[in-house]
């Protein structure tokens, strides 16, 4: 709808642009925007006092003129001027009610991706191997994972990248401690946090183990086949700890998706000489870098992008240089997407502007950091365990289903065990969830387990319980959603205002997979679940006054109920038919 009334704002401005009202040569980004109430439509845009001053006009003048521009449109009932000059639109009633029962006899709820589908790479997860997966990756994997799936959705090609971090000079010292330690049973790697502290102390109390660590990182580059056997075999159980956390988040990520730092290395030496050949690496202090003169430190002098150190090692940011070569050579990507925190800003900005520098991918290929802030403790702390250690995710994921546990165990007595262990995976798992994606992405966020599992506010138990709602008004009635025949009227203002939020479906997909925001996934999902429960207080469905009304209540729960649940299904939560 949005896009419809862009167009049509559109051909108003071409009309006037004809008619000299406006200067010829304007191309302004229309902005279309939900109103906050009702009264004043369904969509408003502020067109007119954006070009009021070119225009040479006052605002309202120009809202006037826009207005008679505007052409008629079966889905548009009336258009006002409002305040100093906003353009407010009137969805007709009719047009929408006829939509929304298209919608849901259509699979994908009549939701449809503006613009053409693409090919779009997603960078998340990504852990380090070499320690224990931490909160840290908690956010890029469930993040990526909800933009992803709304990608899908929208029908683009989404390929999930997990580039971990498999290689570099933590290795060595690991392989050191593996080789002293001849450390054989997987049962001594159970716990890789307490290796890796194990392996860091040898590292800093003994020189001569630092010194055959650096020896083990110079054999396993040159690709020594023992070294490379017990590399291989720690990476293999670090993996194996990583697919069980997304296991059990039920997050879309496999073994096939994982492209790790390693898997460049043979790239690298090729990606130097490239930068070379372009003229673009400059050598300082034996270190080969890139200088751009659009980053400079707070002294004002250039910083460098360096990609080979003096004593030929390559780092991140050469690896990142050979994925975004491979990126586009072999994945035909349109689109990347890279779910890493926003600390890593200027490592991105950099290595976005050297290959596109280098040629190494076309100026048609999007690249986009999405950048997320840091996970704090309940004390707006950085995230810790009492003793200071890192929070182990899977740990964290354990307490969430136990404490989900205890608190749907206390609602529900009655209920038999297996029953209240289920109901608390998707409770406990999707709270976690939810939480971080409610947020907006780019903001530090509190991780609080009471707020998580509230049943009121924003929350995964608040909206997990609205969609049991809506199911068992079906399972009263011995019907499932897609029985509900008839038409859709809209007659009370509740039936109104929940219709119009179901037909907003699609436009905020659509904004969730521009701006990689499943945070205003969940804020649509809140309001309507909140619309829902006042047209349900307000709208009898079983004691309807007529057949007619009784079949459009009806339908419209039932496309409310598939609204949620797919909604929910696309940031990864599981959702429950009783709880
Ligand atoms: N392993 C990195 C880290 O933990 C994140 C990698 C993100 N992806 C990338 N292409 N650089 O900081």
């Amino acid at each position: 709808m949005k896009d419809t009334i862009r167009q049509l704002i559109q051909q108003a401005l071409a009309r006037l642009t004809e008619d000299g009202t406006l200067p010829s040569g304007l191309s302004p980004d229309i902005q279309v925007e939900t109103t906050k109430d009702r009264a004043h439509g369904d969509y408003a845009s502020n067109i007119a006092l954006m070009l009021a001053k070119p225009a040479a006009m006052k605002p309202r003048d120009l809202a006037v003129k826009l207005q008679a521009a505007l052409p008629a449109h079966p889905q548009v009932a009336k258009v006002e001027i409002a305040g100093p000059g906003f353009l407010n639109f009137f969805q007709d009633e009719a047009w929408l009610a006829s939509s929304l029962d298209a919608a849901l006899a259509d699979a994908h709820l009549g939701v449809h991706k503006n613009g053409p589908q693409q090919r779009v790479v997603v960078d998340l997860s990504s852990p380090n191997l070499a320690k224990e997966m931490h909160v840290g990756h908690l956010r890029s994997t469930i993040i990526g994972d909800g933009v992803a799936r709304v990608l899908e959705f929208l029908g683009d090609t989404v390929i999930r990248q997990n580039h971990v971090g498999d290689w570099g000079t933590q290795f060595g010292m690991l392989l050191a401690y593996l080789e002293e330690q001849a450390v054989d049973a997987q049962a001594e790697l159970h716990d890789l946090e307490v290796f890796y502290r194990a392996a860091k102390k040898r590292f800093d109390e003994s020189p001569e183990f630092a010194d055959r660590a650096r020896e083990l990182v110079v054999k396993l580059q040159a690709g020594d086949p023992e070294c490379m056997r017990l590399w291989k075999r720690f990476n293999d159980i670090s993996l194996s700890h990583c697919q069980q956390v997304y296991d059990r988040l039920g997050v879309k990520l496999t073994m096939a998706d994982v492209m790790g730092e390693s898997a460049y290395n043979d790239d690298l030496p090729g990606v130097v000489a490239d930068l070379t050949a372009k003229g673009l690496l400059v050598e300082s202090d034996g270190a080969m870098c890139v200088f751009l003169d659009e980053f400079k430190n707070a002294e004002g002098n250039p910083l460098p992008v360096i990609v080979q150190k003096a004593g030929g090692g390559y780092l991140y940011a050469t690896t990142d240089l050979a994925a975004m070569r491979y990126r586009h050579q072999k994945l035909h990507a349109d689109r990347v997407l890279y779910f890493v925190d926003q600390r890593q800003a200027l490592h991105f900005q950099q290595v976005f502007e050297v290959a596109r520098r280098a040629g190494f991918v076309p100026a048609s290929m999007d690249l986009e950091h999405m950048g997320f802030g840091t996970m704090n403790g309940a004390d707006g702390r950085p995230f810790k365990t009492r003793d200071g250690g890192t929070v182990k995710l899977i740990d964290l994921l354990e307490e969430a289903e136990e404490r989900a546990y205890a608190l749907v165990k206390a609602k529900n007595p009655e209920l038999d065990d297996a029953e209240l262990r289920q109901i608390a995976r998707a409770v406990g798992i999707g709270a976690v969830k939810y939480a971080d994606l409610s947020k907006h992405r780019t903001s530090d966020y509190s991780f609080n387990f009471e707020l998580m599992l509230s049943f009121e506010g924003n929350t995964a138990p608040y909206l997990l319980y609205a969609y049991t709602r809506v199911a068992s008004i079906f399972r009263k009635l011995g019907k499932s959603f897609d029985e509900a025949g008839g038409r859709i009227a809209l007659e009370q203002p509740q039936e109104q205002a929940l219709a119009a939020q179901l037909a907003q479906f699609g436009d905020v997909l659509n904004n969730v997979a521009l701006k990689g925001v499943p945070h205003i996934l969940c804020a649509y999902l809140y309001e309507l679940a909140g619309l829902f429960s006042s047209f349900y207080e307000h709208c009898p469905i079983l004691a309807a006054e007529t057949p007619q009304q009784q079949e459009s209540r009806l339908k419209l729960a039932a496309l409310a109920g598939r609204t949620l649940k797919q909604g929910l299904e696309l940031l990864g939560l599981e959702t429950l038919e009783r709880m």
